[in-house]
């Protein structure tokens, strides 16, 4: 996994030569740039966080000959002075209120300034339900404001908050601030910084001066709750899948058995039933089949259903160590309709694992995966059937689709039975759209169906970046997926 190293280790480097049209942007080499378009990386330290963050979102020198200049708020133990001349570095190390960080703001106002980069560490700010409800009710809006006002055009401000505790700490925090922030500002990007030893995370929310027109409504966060026999949620994971099948590739997003393997683990016990309403290629009932639990899946596409098929047959083919022959059903069928399938008719489930489409995603031309899999000759979307949620243009209509799915889904599971849902956060033109965050609220609302207990980040480290905008402008390679746990209320 990545660590940040591109420092300046005190010094003042040449700017790095790359290939290609003129960087636009920064000074790095294009392998530099690369690093830095990982959604994901390891905690280092924060001068390192600080320093990458300073050359990657601004040049030195500017073409028009005026040196870069930036504001650092918050980050306590950074020393500024490693950051050479001529780059302009305006750090305020200790600032221990909110009041704090709107005065340094609006002194930086009534001064006349104007900077390439603004990054404020509200870590030790924002801890807990109360700080966070402080800041957004008095300082969100005035904070986002001012930032706004504070950016020279196009550039880009970065906010650092924690999410404390492993996994399910109430809906983590940084959420809430990446939501409200979005009424002044456009929300680009989020990196997730993961805290090794310590089993945490932190956001890093990179932020445009342009408003984004997406509505601020933050999420609330709720209390603490636990997996099966209290034990905690794993805040990430990183699961090394072995390679796919032929007829297994044909399937635009899967998942890996050894990722469900995990939460069947945390969220069941042999014996139990398993569901999943969009299947896709079966992993889900693969997975249940092979750790002892009875798998159930419903799957729209036929062909893909008939894939599942045959995957299921031979996983119940192989000798059971355990002496017990787990059910495998895969009905063909609409998951916005479960209960105008028969074969469902009367089953109670344990739980319930599964990815829906993310969004309209797939039939997104800019796409990674679109390109990807067009230079391959692989299927671009799941169907061209209008039931499928893939093919749904709309994103509130999108979502309010997958929230009734998920709501019928509620009345199979037993109570206190619980809920994962794999899903991505999406960007589309130039936005990020928080499918993940809005189905949380929209499921764990005062009338929903769910409680919301906690999220592992699936980070994928085996994956190829890719070269977006290089050069251009920021547009990370999004290498983690949310898998949002909830326990039916
Ligand atoms: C992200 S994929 C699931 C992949 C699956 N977890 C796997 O590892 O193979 C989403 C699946 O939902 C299916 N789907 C879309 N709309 C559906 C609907 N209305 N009812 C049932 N399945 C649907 C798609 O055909 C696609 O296979």
């Amino acid at each position: 996994m990545e660590q940040l190293r591109f420092g300046f280790g005190g010094e003042e480097r040449p700017a790095p030569k790359r290939p290609g049209p003129p960087n636009r942007m920064n000074d790095l080499s294009y392998k530099d740039w690369m690093k830095f378009q990982k959604s994901f990386f390891r905690h280092h330290s924060s001068q390192a966080l600080v320093e990458e963050c300073i050359c990657f979102f601004t040049k030195a020198v500017w073409p028009d000959g005026e040196p870069s200049r930036c504001l650092i708020i918050g980050f306590a133990d950074i020393d500024p002075s490693r950051i050479p001349a001529p780059r302009l570095v305006d750090a305020h190390n200790r600032c221990d209120s909110f009041d704090g960080v709107g005065r340094l703001l609006l002194e930086a106002e009534q001064a006349g300034l104007t900077y390439d980069f603004i990054f404020i560490d509200l870590r030790r700010l924002i801890v807990d339900e109360e700080s966070l409800t402080t800041y957004l009710t008095g300082y969100a809006d005035v904070v986002s404001r001012a930032l706004r006002r504070l950016l020279a055009p196009r550039r880009y401000c970065g906010l650092v908050v924690g999410a404390p505790g492993p996994g399910g700490a109430g809906f983590p925090l940084p959420w809430s601030v990446a939501v409200a922030s979005r009424r002044h500002l456009r929300l680009r990007d989020e990196k997730v910084g993961l805290v090794e030893g310590e089993g945490r995370i932190y956001y890093c929310l990179f932020l445009q001066a342009d408003d984004d027109g997406r509505p601020a409504d933050p999420l609330t966060p709720r209390g603490v709750r636990l997996a099966r026999a209290g034990r905690p949620i794993p805040a990430w994971t990183t699961p090394k899948p072995p390679p796919r099948r032929p007829n297994e590739i044909l399937h635009p997003a899967k998942y890996p058995e050894t990722l469900v393997a995990e939460f069947l683990d945390l969220f069941t016990e042999p014996g139990d039933r398993v569901f999943d309403p969009m299947v896709g290629t079966g992993r889900t009932v693969v997975a249940a089949i092979r750790t002892g639990r009875h798998g159930y899946g419903v799957e729209l596409t036929p062909h893909y259903t008939g894939i599942a098929r045959e995957r299921v047959a031979r996983e119940r083919a192989q000798p059971s160590p355990s002496g017990a022959h787990p059910v495998g059903l895969i009905v063909q069928g609409d998951a916005t309709r479960l209960d105008g399938i028969p074969e469902l008719a009367g089953l109670q489930f344990d739980y319930v694992v599964t990815s829906p489409p993310y969004w309209s995603m797939l039939t997104n031309p800019g796409s990674e995966n679109q390109r990807a899999r067009r230079q391959r000759n692989l299927p671009l979307v799941y169907s061209d059937d209008a039931r499928d949620l893939g093919n749904i243009e709309d994103y509130d209509t999108f979502l309010a689709l997958l929230q009734s799915v998920y709501e019928q889904v509620a009345a199979k599971l037993v109570d206190g039975g619980h809920l994962t849902v794999v899903v991505k956060n999406v960007k589309r033109d130039h936005i990020l759209y928080p499918l993940a965050w809005d189905l949380v609220r929209r499921l764990c609302g005062a009338d929903g169906k769910y409680d919301y207990v906690g999220t592992t980040l699936w980070c994928q480290d085996d994956v190829g970046m890719k070269p977006f905008a290089v050069g251009i402008h920021w547009v990370s390679n999004i290498v983690h997926t949310y898998c949002l746990h909830f326990r039916k209320r």
